[in-house]
């Protein structure tokens, strides 16, 4: 008995992971028990309740998740809100046309009347949070299967979330939290009529492109600017003409001091997803088995797309988009498994498991015997369908026309079903044209047939290792292995990717029709494709995650009282949090050090005329020559444009307010360093750093190159 304590003890002395002040995502419900003492030791000047309270006004009145996955700030009494460039790229590209090429130009609205909407974008303020897992997990017990734990849990979130929205008032949201140990429920007041402020040339909002991306040292002019609208009565409303700018409870206050090496800083915003508390075969799976296919199909798309970009503006911009989703998360994969590998972070875990499976046997009737092995047991067979699902998402879904062509499976099955009432087709048609009329808007087909190829074949190669559909291998036996003439037959002959055919059949639809589509080879092959993923490769996917996601619940908790003094903090899921470290430099790699922050200068530096991601802006460079910076220029007398920090920060973050120590507006996060982005698995605090864009930086541009004084004059800007 006495052995078993002191090896427990001993156990838990040296398992108490050290963890660094610098890693974590915070709640903001909690900041004031958890963290405050924290934040002003290492410099903060306010108090937890400046930053979230939900009786009084506090900067989380100021904070809003922007669009599906980022963040922006409120910066004046008028509603004007700072995000990225690359937060509102898709509203940018949306408005531009080779006319109009905001994308390129710029896009100033200089007076209210130019601003432009947006339908579908909403902006969302976080009313209150509030730990709802008594009520959540009301009668659930450990020897319930997961199914029925879910159903029970459904119905009492769908409850809860009813009572929440106060008759469709708020949208309200109850999240898992700690692997669904703990519930919370959010409450927002969604707001729906944002609109386009500005924009600044792709050259200074993308500068550095796809090159510079994950990477530091980092010149990336990385903002663009909306505005919330409401109706007279301050509320949220849909688009009309007769909206009126929104009057915040809070605005931000922005400061002109800049940082020094060492300032506290902190990131209030909407962090997507991380999985801080794996099993090494989980982290296993994701780097060695999954990374890899994504990493590999990708570049195959992108060295397609980036040919035919180079040499059409049209493609340029028809494709900007999407070239630049494929293309972040294609780096961030390889920064990731370059990052896991470099911690070892595999064996780190191994080791973890190893010491907390000693602790384990240690005790009697632990209930947590048999977990690692358990992970084990199901994390073998959900790889292989986990590469197989890989395989089927990144090479036949990332040919365009198959995904465009899946839409038209509703169609199709609402026909053959008997006593369809004829209104749900009609609408169903109308929505299938505008959603055509928007595909075709930014599609070449020329593209899409050479990505068709490439991919089919590099799937057909892996066929061997995976769970791969019976279609394709008819196909390749009917055409000898040769997927260009495939290709070229399919695209000729599908009407479902012919624009003008397409549209001339939904604009007269008739039932019949429904026939015609069903015999569309390009119908036929993406129903069998997703029909092998229905049918054969979720269910198996669906299984073993199910398995692995009661396992994960246990681990998370037993990781807790297997390292008492840790304290956790809850995994990303789109909810507010706040993140909190200093600003710092770092060291990349032996005998190369970064400092924490870059200059205008680097711009000149990077230049190139024949390097698209480094063309200077004309009127950037006529301003860097007359050194007519104003109030913008730090005190040795440069424009800075970014720095870096320790604040953990992950996908969603982008467009997050990054606070100084008063909780004044400093800089607007954008990304993190190639080094550290296998941050959302684990966390390093010697080479994970934070990328915020300088707000000086932001503010001269609005300022000196698109002289839209009168946003200058509705932010409240402080030396
Ligand atoms: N890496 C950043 C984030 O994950 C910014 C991506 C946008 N820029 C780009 N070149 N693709 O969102
Ligand atoms: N660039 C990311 C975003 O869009 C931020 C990050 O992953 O660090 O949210």
């Amino acid at each position: 008995m006495n052995k078993k304590i002191v090896l427990l003890l001993l156990a838990i002395l040296f398992k108490t992971i050290p963890m660094s002040a610098d890693e974590g995502m915070w709640l903001p419900i909690f900041l004031q028990k958890l963290n405050e003492k924290e934040m002003q030791s290492m410099g903060m000047k306010i108090p937890a309740s400046a930053i979230y309270d939900v009786n009084k006004s506090s900067l989380k009145d100021a904070v809003v998740l922007f669009g599906g996955g980022c963040t922006a700030e409120v910066v004046s009494d008028k509603g004007l809100i700072l995000t990225n460039h690359h937060c509102g790229f898709g509203e940018i590209q949306s408005h531009s046309s080779l006319e109009n090429d905001y994308l390129k130009n710029g896009f100033w609205a200089m007076k209210q009347d130019e601003e432009l909407a947006n339908p579908g974008l909403s902006v969302s303020f976080l009313i209150r949070m509030e730990d709802v897992s008594a009520k959540v997990l009301e009668g659930v017990n450990p020897s319930m299967n997961e199914q029925k734990r879910k159903d029970l849990i459904a119905k009492h979130i769908s409850k809860i979330k009813k009572d929440a929205s106060e008759d469709n008032k708020y949208d309200a949201a109850v999240r898992a939290f700690y692997a669904g140990n703990e519930y919370y429920l959010m409450v927002y007041q969604v707001f729906k009529d944002i609109r386009l402020v500005g924009a600044p040339p792709s050259n200074i909002g993308k500068f550095g492109g796809d090159t510079d991306n994950w990477m530091w040292p980092r010149h990336t002019g990385d903002f663009s600017i909306f505005r919330i609208y409401a109706n007279k009565d301050n509320n949220p409303a849909e688009y009309s003409k007769d909206n009126v700018p929104y009057k915040p409870k809070k605005f931000l206050p922005i400061s002109l001091k800049g940082v020094e090496k060492g300032d506290f800083t902190f990131v209030f915003g909407f962090p997507g997803t991380t999985q801080e508390y794996l099993p090494s075969d989980a982290i296993q799976m994701i780097t060695e088995v999954i990374n890899p296919v994504r990493i590999d199909l990708r570049q195959t798309r992108l060295d397609i797309f980036g040919k035919y970009m180079q040499q059409s503006d049209q493609i340029r911009i028809q494709y900007a988009a999407k070239d630049a989703g494929i293309a972040n998360g294609w780096k961030k994969w390889i920064g990731e498994n370059r990052g896991i590998k470099r911690l070892s972070a595999i064996t780190k875990k191994k080791d973890f498991e190893a010491d907390m499976n000693h602790w384990i046997d240690n005790q009697n009737d632990s209930p947590y015997k048999g977990l690692t092995k358990a992970f084990t047991d199901n994390y073998k067979p959900l790889a292989y369908w986990k590469k197989s699902e890989t395989w089927l998402v990144e090479a036949a879904y990332g040919i365009e026309a198959l995904r465009f062509v899946r839409s038209f499976n509703s169609l199709v099955e609402l026909n053959n079903k008997k006593d369809t009432d004829p209104a749900k087709i009609e609408e169903l048609v109308k929505r299938l044209i505008s959603g055509s009329k928007e595909f075709f808007k930014d599609y070449n087909s020329t593209i899409d047939q050479e990505v068709m190829i490439a991919l089919l074949e590099k799937y057909q190669n892996a066929s061997a290792d995976i769970s791969y559909p019976d279609i394709l291998t008819q196909i390749s036996q009917k055409y000898d292995n040769n997927w260009e003439k495939f290709a070229e037959k399919v695209f000729k002959k599908s009407i479902l990717i012919n624009e003008e055919k397409l549209l001339s059949v939904l604009e007269n639809y008739k039932t019949s029709d429904a026939k015609k589509i069903s015999r569309d080879p390009l119908f036929k092959l993406t129903e069998e494709i997703l029909s092998h993923h229905r049918t054969i490769i979720l269910p198996k996917t669906r299984f073993y995650e199910q398995n692995i996601d009661s396992l994960q619940r246990v681990f998370v908790r037993a990781q807790m009282e297997f390292t008492p003094t840790k304290r956790f903090y809850p995994d990303a899921n789109s909810t507010l949090r706040v993140a909190y470290g200093k600003v710092n430099d770092y060291y990349p790699r032996d005998g190369v050090k970064y400092t924490h922050f870059t200059t205008l200068d680097g711009i000149m530096e990077k230049e190139s005329a024949e390097v698209l991601d480094y063309v200077v802006e004309p009127r950037l460079k006529e301003l860097y020559k007359s050194k007519d910076y104003g109030r913008y220029a730090a005190s040795d007398g440069r424009i800075h444009t970014a720095f870096t920090a320790t604040n953990h920060t992950t996908g969603g973050n982008s467009g997050s307010p990054v606070l100084n120590a008063d909780g004044e507006l400093i800089g607007i996060n954008f990304d993190r360093n190639w080094e550290g982005t296998m941050s959302d698995l684990m966390y390093d605090p010697e080479m994970c750093r934070n990328i915020s864009l300088d707000i000086r930086y932001c503010l001269f541009i609005i300022d000196k190159l698109a002289g839209a004084h009168h946003l200058i004059e509705e932010m409240c800007i402080m030396d």
